[in-house]
């Protein structure tokens, strides 16, 4: 008999894109095939993402499309991920085309479940567990220049609007030579970039090692040319940590630091256990021990019952600290969160659209100046390939994960994996245009 074909579509942040390389690997042992096209598998699973309404959106429309598949050629549909974890029962409603649900920490048990579901029988495994971390697995990667790791699964900070702490349960990290294994083979198969995942990477602990610790093992791993991380939360940045960004050469200067909000009373109303003062304070001291950090962040606009003089205070410190980019979001109420449960969702939508296209104006403004500022300089980049526009030019990034594209030339020797040395000559807000040198 033919081994089933799986296709496999991924949404939301990293962690989803590295769960799915898990489960790829956990189903290549049992023999299952892959395909890229969703019309000629046999089973389709969306590993899903919670974190706003428009995440959910976009996979109730995608099921729309598969019901006809599978009413057409008797199709299996899995939902993976965070909604199925979060929506467990409700996702399997009468007259749901789904067959399967399966949440974060249960990957082990899909093989099982679509077995079953081939025979008929719908099933799903939704128990979040304190230790599963999948540490036995190597994810089945497509061989590139870059890769992830996830070092720690979970949060326990329960910001209050957010699902995370719900749908990927309690933190657990991973033993650091665990780690820097998966570091040693990625790096035997040409892979030359490595960032380390964590809903709340730098509170990483495994017993005996901080997150500074993993950081500088993983940077040590021979072929490794540089480290980045995703995402830390501001309450945890010792000094050990800072210094180890500052001093070695491959922890890439890039910080990406969720504010949030810039306004107390907000800051508070969401939990998220810093004041403005202490934010700026964490920026002054990362700036001062690393004067080439690029910094960016992600912002939340309309929280609950925040006003129009609490907003300006958001604006004003975005201008004050002034990102090298941000994501801007407007709040979506999550079911469940404390925020849901104790705080109106009160700002009208059109009032929550109009401050997050200020604030992304104002930011626009910003990159676009930071990225001028570099014409002139000379910079590294790692090229991770040709770029999208054309295939006369390479696309790479700086240190600092800024986009870079410049003129191959037909003796530049270059190729995805190579580090080389380019001077920006024009910048838009997103994009370093370079000459090779
Ligand atoms: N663990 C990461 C972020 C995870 S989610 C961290 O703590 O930094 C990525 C971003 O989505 C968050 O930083 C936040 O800005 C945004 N986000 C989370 N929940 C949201 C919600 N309910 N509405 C709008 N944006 C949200
Ligand atoms: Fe969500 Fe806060 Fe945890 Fe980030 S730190 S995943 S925003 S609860
Ligand atoms: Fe989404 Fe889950 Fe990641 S909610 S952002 S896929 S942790």
């Amino acid at each position: 008999m033919r081994a089933p074909t799986v296709f496999i579509e991924t949404f939301g942040c990293q962690m989803n894109e590295y769960d799915t390389e898990l489960v790829r690997s956990i189903l290549k042992n049992r023999g299952y095939g892959f395909t890229d096209a969703a019309d000629t598998a046999d089973i389709v699973l969306l590993n899903t993402c919670a974190i706003r309404e428009n995440a959910h959106n976009k996979v109730y429309g995608h099921l729309g499309m598969l019901k006809h598949f599978k009413e057409e050629k008797g199709l299996v549909i899995g939902v993976l991920g965070c909604m199925a974890q979060n929506l467990k029962k409700d996702l399997l409603a009468d007259g749901s085309p789904i067959d399967v649900l399966v949440g974060p920490d249960n990957y082990r048990s899909l093989p099982d479940l679509l077995d079953q579901a081939a025979a008929g029988r719908k099933g799903l495994a939704v128990d979040l567990s304190e230790y599963e971390t999948y540490a036995d697995i190597m994810p089945d990667r497509i061989e590139g220049v870059t890769a992830w790791i996830a070092v720690m699964r979970g949060c326990d900070n329960f910001c209050t609007f957010c699902v995370v702490p719900y749908t990927r349960g309690r933190e657990r990290s991973r033993e650091l030579d665990n780690v820097a294994r998966e570091a040693e083979a990625l790096a035997a198969s040409g892979c030359k970039q490595v960032t380390l995942l964590g809903q709340n990477v730098n509170s990483y602990r495994d017993g005996t090692h901080d997150f500074a610790d993993l950081l500088m093992a993983v940077a040590e791993v021979r072929g490794i040319e540089r480290v980045r991380f995703t995402s830390p939360h501001p309450k945890d940045f010792p000094e050990k940590l800072l210094e180890a960004v500052a001093s070695h050469p491959k922890i890439c200067k890039h910080i990406h630091l969720p504010l949030q909000a810039g306004n107390d009373r907000i800051l508070h109303l969401m939990a998220r256990t810093y004041t403005r003062a202490e934010y700026r304070a964490l920026v002054d001291r990362i700036r001062r021990l690393c004067p080439e950090i690029v910094l960016t962040t992600d912002i939340i606009a309309g929280f609950c019952s925040e006003t129009e003089v609490e907003f300006a205070d958001t604006y004003d410190l975005v201008k004050k600290v002034a990102f090298h980019s941000a994501y801007i979001f407007k709040y979506s109420e999550r079911k469940n969160t404390i925020a849901a449960r104790k705080f109106a969702d009160n700002i009208p939508d059109a009032v929550k659209a109009d401050r997050v296209t200020r604030l992304v104006e104002l930011q626009r403004g910003i990159s676009l100046k930071k990225n001028r500022e570099l014409i002139g300089k000379t910079v590294e980049v790692l090229v991770e390939g040709e770029s999208k526009r054309s295939s006369d030019q390479w696309m790479g990034r700086t240190d600092g994960n800024i986009v870079t594209v410049f003129s191959k030339t037909a003796s530049d020797g270059l190729k995805p994996g190579s580090l080389t040395t380019a001077r920006i000559t024009d910048a838009s807000a997103t994009t370093l245009y370079a000459e090779s040198i």
